[in-house]
């Protein structure tokens, strides 16, 4: 079959700095191809020159159906049947489910028939069998809905390829599944695909041929027969990478208590036990009240009733602040929300958890020790930097997530929460992280990891407590289980 995008000699260098050089592409209607590569390799910015934000450098073809380009812009592209699934999915909260789908259909019509709106739209959804009303007001939906939402626009605006980068960062097990049982429709309706994503799982399951970078550079083109997950690692890192469970042993002493903690409609009676140097791995599917219990136990999100023990004594946080100083550090999910200050050094967000410790106003003593401090957190996490004081958005994903753990544990503390850390890490990044871990179990810091990987939580715990609508549905010994039964256990 005939290609419906041929991309040929694609280069881009931003200020001298190539991040694509040479790349070579193509896809043919009702095809899933996978453009995978590390944090940094260049597969936003080839998507990007595909919809038309950016232009290549001179020199590349872009063929779409027989037509030769020199570049694209968002509208050409567009009108050529190629969409993009943005991460924040651009819907409009306040509108209907119909009027989102035919937003752009119906953008010129000045007199809308609502009537007629609701019809293709239900029309749009059926064939994804989807049974969302086409009424109901997007805000109401949840991620994985809304998702749908904007893969059904795309569709209603005649899409012949539909771009999806890392559309399961916010999604769980369940909602994944149900993407991808969605990327198979389109499939059948001849729509082709581009799919990244860092879950390597994933993109085996439904690519049919993968294209990998390395560092902008084209490194080939596979077919998924003579792929396996093994060899997509390899060629994506020029490493053997594997995970193993956590070796060490933890102590038996009690440093964390949770007891019958509830709050309304979050969670209810939950008890957990954590020891010096133990991981504990949350993991039950998204919106199971994971983020809000450990928030509670961070003491940004008080618990109606329970109560928390630390080193045996009890604890009643009136804020994060009160937290910290006990010795409780959190790792958010959204690095990049609330995390770090991206535009800022990253010296000065690593030491940002204890700016009343190394205030200037001490003086250069201080300064300098803070300094110190900064020195031996980027070797002890090894986190590659040209300089501490470069803005942390000049960072790779896996290593900006590093400064967020650095951050943390200067404050040296004895309880520390990991809220998805790995989500949009690739997997040399991720073993890093998970190094990271292993090595602050085995210096006496007890961890609690939020996870929605059934495999980053039995790779990376002694115990694991699966939660469900806010409850604890089974604690686990990590050494007793399999990742087959756990992933049974949250699925149930
Ligand atoms: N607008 C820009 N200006 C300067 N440099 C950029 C720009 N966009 C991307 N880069 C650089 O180009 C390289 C490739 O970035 P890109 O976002 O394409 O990576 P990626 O493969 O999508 O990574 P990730 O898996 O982390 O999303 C990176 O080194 C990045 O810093
Ligand atoms: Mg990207």
């Amino acid at each position: 079959m005939e290609p419906y995008l041929t991309l040929t000699s694609i280069n881009k260098n931003f200020n001298g700095f190539y991040a694509l050089k040479d790349i070579n592409f193509d896809i043919k209607p009702g095809e899933v191809h996978c453009i995978a590569g590390q944090n940094g390799c260049g597969k936003s910015t080839l998507i990007k020159i595909i919809s038309g934000v950016h232009q290549p450098d001179s020199g590349g073809v872009i063929e779409i159906e027989n037509t030769k380009f020199s570049s694209l812009t968002p509208i050409k592209s567009v009108q050529k049947g190629i969409q993009v699934i943005y991460q924040d999915l651009s819907l409009f909260p306040n509108l209907t489910v119909a009027e989102n789908i035919m937003i752009n259909i119906y953008h010129n019509t000045k007199l809308r028939n609502s009537k007629d709106m609701e019809i293709r739209a239900k029309k749009v959804l059926d064939s994804m069998d989807s049974e969302i009303s086409v009424n109901t007001l997007v805000s109401e939906l949840t991620v994985s809905k809304c998702q749908l939402i904007a893969i059904a626009r795309a569709i209603a605006e005649n899409a012949k390829l539909i771009i999806m980068d890392e559309p399961t960062a916010s999604l769980t097990h369940n909602e994944v599944k149900h993407l991808l049982s969605n990327v198979k429709k389109l499939k059948q309706k001849g729509i082709a695909i581009i799919f990244v994503s860092h879950k390597l799982d994933e993109v085996m399951e439904i690519s049919d041929r993968f294209t990998i970078l390395k560092d902008g550079e084209y490194i080939g083109t596979y077919n998924s027969e003579d792929m396996t997950t093994q060899r997509l690692g390899e060629l994506m890192t020029g490493q053997n990478i594997s995970f193993t469970p956590i070796a060490t042993p933890f102590t038996d002493e009690i440093v964390l208590e949770c007891k019958n903690l509830s709050k309304l409609n979050q969670f209810e009676n939950i008890n957990l036990t954590l020891h010096r140097g133990e991981v504990l791995a949350v993991t039950g599917l998204l919106g199971s009240g994971r983020t809000e219990l450990c928030l509670s136990i961070f003491g940004l999100n008080p618990a109606d009733s329970g109560d928390i023990y630390l080193e045996g004594k009890q604890v009643k946080f009136k804020s994060n602040r009160d937290a910290i100083e006990a010795g409780i550090g959190y790792v958010s999910e959204d690095r990049m929300g609330t995390g770090l200050v991206m535009e800022q050094p990253i010296s000065d967000n690593i030491l940002s958890s204890q700016f009343k410790k190394f205030q200037p106003a001490l003086g250069l003593f201080q300064q300098s020790k803070a300094l110190k401090l900064v020195d031996q957190l980027i070797k002890q996490l090894k986190i590659k930097v040209g300089s501490p004081y470069h803005a942390v958005s000049t960072l790779s994903g896996g290593n900006a997530q590093r400064v967020s753990i650095a951050k943390w544990l200067a404050i040296k503390p004895k309880v520390l929460i990991l809220d998805s850390p790995t989500v949009g890490v690739d997997i040399a990044n991720k073993s890093g992280i998970y190094n990271v871990i292993k090595e602050l179990s085995s210096m006496g810091v007890s961890l609690i990891v939020v996870t929605d990987e059934i495999e980053e939580a039995y790779n990376n715990s002694h115990s694991i407590t699966v939660i469900s609508n806010g409850k604890i549905k089974q604690k686990i010994q990590t050494k007793d289980t399999s990742p087959e039964y756990l992933s049974e256990v949250v699925n149930a």
